[in-house]
């Protein structure tokens, strides 16, 4: 196999390419209701913002800390102790270009070139684009609506009997389908990985974002896992680029050996943004109750307009859903559900090779407005022969 062969299990993320064609339609004149793209529609807390700018006419912006300031770092073991009881310490904290970069890190500094690790399907498609970039092999694991579209240590034992794999990325709440993993199961995933030799990845990004269910850590069962965090979502910071690690002890010295050569520090003023934001969660849960709304009446829509067994997520601020009823093939229906309907929305295929044919995931991140007005298009859209 040649390395541009290698290459060839790389693939696009849809959903970027669905946000440029909506944004030709726009530019237009044609207004578009966004659903396709993962992020919060509202800004980051007022206090982050004052807090910048002043920064950026009095202070100097240079590198930091290939691990971040130590304050954020002590900010965010003060955020482990309140949120989830776990005494964290500040040397095992390394902040990050985004959760991007975490997992770049993780998987260098983590496995031996090659290694397999085993992810989610659906899943976020960055796991296998940025593993199979790497050199590593991803080993997917199905997950099915019937089980809520969560892991259980089960499925990791089998799946590992099937393929042995020295790594497992889980993420909970999950992109694309809001699954969240019950303490209890969690801590039996993490507990059949130890058991295996499996080095298992938490992928918290969406912590803060729960609808209910309560919000467990890798690190309150003990300091073995790679924990990936990140401003992104639950504090409105995606393009700040900005997020952190928790590592294990045998792994701190060289991540941040691979930290300060491939990325130097994380943005200066993204951290200082970081230090304020944990301070606000009265703002970004105010932000949370609004994607909860936003779930609930998208997702009873879904239902009405036939989109089939749309659950009601778990957390983050996703509706995945059966599009079986309309279409069995997911890129042709959000190219014409944005061609005829102004509503963007992502092809499954994204997220599930295989069989993300058959589902489209609905961001609801947006504001009221925006969900109302797409879900009013999507009915018109839906009444007409596809
Ligand atoms: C599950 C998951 N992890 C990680 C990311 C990447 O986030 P960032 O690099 O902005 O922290 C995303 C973005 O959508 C995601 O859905």
């Amino acid at each position: 196999m040649t390395k541009s062969q290698e290459f060839d299990a790389l693939r696009p993320f849809y959903a970027m390419e669905i946000l440029a064609m909506a944004k030709e339609k726009e530019a237009q004149g044609i207004e578009i209701s966004h659903l396709e793209v993962g992020e919060p529609g509202a800004l980051a807390a007022p206090e982050v913002r004052e807090a910048v700018a002043r920064a950026v006419m009095d202070e100097g912006q240079g590198y930091t800390h290939a691990k971040g300031n130590l304050s954020l770092r002590e900010g965010l073991v003060h955020y482990y102790r309140q949120q989830h009881k776990a005494i964290v310490d500040v040397e095992d904290i390394l902040v990050t270009n985004g959760s991007s970069a975490g997992f770049i890190l993780a998987f260098l500094a983590g496995f031996k070139p090659g290694a397999k690790i085993a992810v989610t399907r659906p899943g976020y498609p960055a796991y296998l684009n940025i593993l199979t970039s790497l050199g590593f092999k991803p080993v997917e694991i199905e997950l099915s609506p019937e089980a809520s579209w969560r892991l259980s240590a089960e499925m990791v034992q089998q799946a590992y009997e099937a393929e042995a794999f020295d790594g497992l990325l889980l993420a909970s709440p999950a992109n694309p389908t809001g699954a969240m993993i019950e303490r209890e199961d969690l801590e039996q995933i993490i507990e059949v990985c130890r058991t295996l030799g499996v080095r298992f990845i938490s992928d918290e990004i969406y912590h803060g974002l729960s609808h209910g269910m309560e919000e467990t850590s890798a690190l309150e069962f003990g300091d073995d896992a790679i924990v990936i965090n990140s401003f992104s979502k639950y504090y409105c910071m995606t393009g700040w680029r900005l997020g952190w690690m928790v590592l294990p002890k045998d792994l701190v010295r060289r991540t941040e050996i691979m930290a300060q050569n491939m990325f130097i520090s994380a943005p200066s003023l993204s951290q200082l943004a970081g230090e304020v934001a944990l301070n606000c969660r009265s703002y970004y849960d105010a932000q949370k109750t609004n994607y909860v709304n936003n779930g609930t009446i998208l997702t009873r829509s879904l239902n009405e307009m036939g989109f089939r067994n749309v659950r009601q997520s778990d957390g983050a601020f996703y509706a995945y859903a059966d599009i079986s009823e309309f279409s069995n093939d997911s890129v042709r229906f959000c190219h014409e559900l944005l061609e005829r309907g102004d509503v963007a929305a992502t092809p499954g295929v994204d997220f599930d090779r295989v069989n993300g044919h058959n589902f489209v995931r609905f961001s609801y991140a947006g504001s009221r407005e925006v969900i109302e007005s797409a879900i009013e298009k999507m009915a018109g859209f839906l009444s007409r022969p596809l």
